[in-house]
């Protein structure tokens, strides 16, 4: 067979590392022929084909990022985009395409199935909200580096009795945050799910101070948490092709008010996209490779519309309607372990 890949939305660590064990399974199992469209849709539209076999992909197991590139162009908002994607696969000979991404790269994909594109998903982002998959790989990698930070922000919080925000990414759901706030012993954690009241926060920030101890005390804030309504003013942003909003800045905001409130000097720190780049760890390399084998078997048991997921540690396949319908987020469990924890 022909099969293309494409790397769509936000990148992540892990995206070469499935890329590489598709081109493995494919060429070495299957004898198939694998390249790879550059930058997400946007290529797949402007006809951008590159070859992305085992050779291509050699030494990139360790690699951040995409070595074909990435956008957040969505072929449903371009005059003829749906068209032009199937005249594309068809020009190129395309068999089969394995789409790479989140929910937005994924929801096309699905869209495109319905209308007759062979088309496998395999999940991908920090955010860990996709559902029907208990994990995507790029998410630990985005942790532990959250994780490695607080821990370094402890130290300097502590030597100047400071309190630090520290803002994470997580647009629609805080996973992100509550994993980095358990593992890096955070006083409070906020995230979207949970809308906050900063004057509660800061409560919690007074009695913590008030046996008047020398303390480190680290606000984890994912990026996309929101106050109760008429609790703290937020600047608005611009949208993306996918109508999200730009984010990022919260943080700053938190730290003004928490210190304006509560005297005690208050730092931020924005993780940004440092928690998207370098090297992804053993366990997302893992877990990519993983997918990567699962995807090019999917292709060749013709599972079109489906994904591949991590489901009580197997990997199985879900329907893309399932995995794109709604987004996962924070469950009460896990939410309910972050509260005990905080303090
Ligand atoms: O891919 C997910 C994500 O990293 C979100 O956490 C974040 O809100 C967004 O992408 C940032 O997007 P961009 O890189 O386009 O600024």
């Amino acid at each position: 067979m022909r099969v293309a890949m494409l790397t769509g939305g936000g990148d992540c660590p892990g995206l070469n590392a499935t890329m590489r064990a598709v081109a493995r399974k494919g060429e070495r199992v299957y004898g198939d022929e694998i390249v790879g469209f550059q930058d997400g849709w946007r290529g797949l539209l402007e006809g951008r084909l590159v070859p992305l076999g085992v050779e291509q992909l050699r030494g990139t197991l360790p690699r951040g990022g995409t070595i074909i590139g990435s956008s957040r162009t969505n072929p449903y908002t371009v005059d003829g985009g749906p068209d032009q994607v199937r005249a594309t696969l068809a020009s190129n000979d395309i068999d089969a395409l394995v789409a790479i991404g989140g929910e937005d790269t994924l929801g096309v994909a699905h869209r495109l199935a319905g209308e007759g594109v062979k088309v496998v998903g395999v999940p991908k982002t920090i955010d860990n909200d996709l559902s029907g998959t208990e994990l995507t790989f790029g998410f630990d990698t985005a942790v532990q580096i959250c994780v490695d930070a607080i821990d370094r922000l402890h130290t300097t919080a502590e030597s100047h009795d400071r309190v630090m925000v520290v803002e994470v990414m997580g647009r629609h759901a805080g996973h992100i945050a509550v994993w980095a706030g358990i593992a890096g012993g955070a006083t409070i954690t906020l995230i979207p799910e949970r809308p906050f009241d900063v004057e509660a926060v800061c409560e919690a920030i007074r009695k913590r101070h008030a046996g008047g101890r020398r303390l480190a005390s680290i606000v984890v804030v994912s990026e996309g948490a929101i106050p109760e309504e008429g609790t703290m003013e937020l600047q608005s942003s611009q949208l993306d092709a996918f109508g999200h909003v730009r984010l990022g800045g919260i943080g700053t905001t938190l730290a003004e008010q928490i210190e304006a409130r509560t005297g005690f000097e208050t730092r931020v720190t924005i993780l940004g996209h440092v928690q998207r780049g370098g090297t992804p760890t053993a366990f997302d390399r893992v877990l990519a490779s993983r997918f990567g084998v699962a995807a090019i078997d999917a292709v060749h048991e013709s599972a079109w519309d489906t994904m591949v997921a991590l489901q009580g540690g197997s990997i199985v396949r879900v329907p893309l309607a399932e995995a794109v319908g709604t987004l996962k987020i924070v469950d009460a469990e896990m939410y309910s372990v972050a509260r005990v924890l905080f303090d």
